[in-house]
């Protein structure tokens, strides 16, 4: 028997990057999975490697800005796999430049809040009411380090918007938790991701270990395991928590 047999899994954002090494290690724990993003063939690339390596996994397309288009996505994998068991809403990114606030554009600052904390928000209006009914389920939000201290570095509407996504999912841990439905929050820093692989220059890369405590960067399958962590019933007394995968870089 393993972690996750026989759940249901939705992991937005698995057509790449972290959310595609929580779809897979998922499924090696016996999830049947739904990879979701909107690139097709890097959504068909991840759900293949799934079923490829024995797992379960169906693919999704839908731009999680859009509630119609969350719900029609709801209904495809209700009908395709059965109701969601876990929802790991990952989907997001910085959609800004790091830079002064007053030349941040208002346009910026938008797409961040809505790529971010409204996509979070919209994605489990869908999902939380069948969980509530069956009287169980298990949420996972996505927020960065970038919210759990500040720097001059940061986009600060990337940073306001995941602040605002671990205040949504502890206001929601104190609704759902008699419902039997447990709602985590991951923070994550930097994540050699393929895009951060070929985003961050070398010479940054070092400069960036040193600040860790643990003498490496992360990879997405830190943040997979403690996804795989909090969605089991390992975590069964676990709901509220912003949980720092950050090398010790982050200690709050
Ligand atoms: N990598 C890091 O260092 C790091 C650190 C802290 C936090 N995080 C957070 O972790 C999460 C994953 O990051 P990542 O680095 O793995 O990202 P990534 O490699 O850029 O992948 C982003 C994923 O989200 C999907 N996505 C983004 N906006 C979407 C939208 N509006 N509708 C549908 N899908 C959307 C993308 O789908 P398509 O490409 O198919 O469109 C893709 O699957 C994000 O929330 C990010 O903020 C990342």
């Amino acid at each position: 028997m393993s972690a996750l047999d026989g759940k249901v899994a939705l992991v937005t954002g698995s057509s790449r990057g972290i959310g595609a090494a929580i779809a897979h290690l998922f499924a090696r724990h016996g999830a049947r999975v739904a990879v979701h993003g909107r690139d097709l063939a890097a959504l068909s690339a991840v759900r293949a490697d799934i079923e490829r390596a024995g797992g379960q996994a169906i693919q999704v397309a839908a731009d999680v800005t859009r509630f119609a288009e969350i719900e029609s996505m709801r209904h495809q994998i209700e009908g395709q796999l059965g109701p969601i068991d876990i929802l790991v809403a990952n989907a997001g990114g910085s959609f800004t430049k790091p830079g002064p606030l007053e030349e941040t554009s208002e346009e910026g600052w938008q797409a961040s809040v809505d790529g971010n904390l409204t996509a979070t928000f919209l994605t489990i209006k869908s999902i939380l009411p069948g969980m509530k009914q069956r009287k169980a389920g298990n949420i996972i939000t996505m927020s960065s380090a970038a919210a759990r201290r500040p720097h001059p570095q940061s986009p600060i509407p990337y940073a306001a918007a995941k602040a605002g996504i671990q205040m949504l999912t502890q206001h929601l841990a104190t609704q759902v938790g008699p419902f039997g439905i447990r709602v985590n929050c991951i923070a994550p820093e930097t994540i050699l991701t393929e895009r951060n692989q070929q985003r961050i220059p070398n010479s940054q890369k070092q400069a960036l270990v040193d600040l860790h405590p643990v003498k490496r960067l992360g990879v997405p399958g830190d943040v997979a395991r403690a996804a795989r962590f909090l969605a089991s019933d390992d975590a069964d007394w676990v709901t509220g928590i912003v949980l720092d995968v950050a090398g010790g870089a982050v200690m709050v």
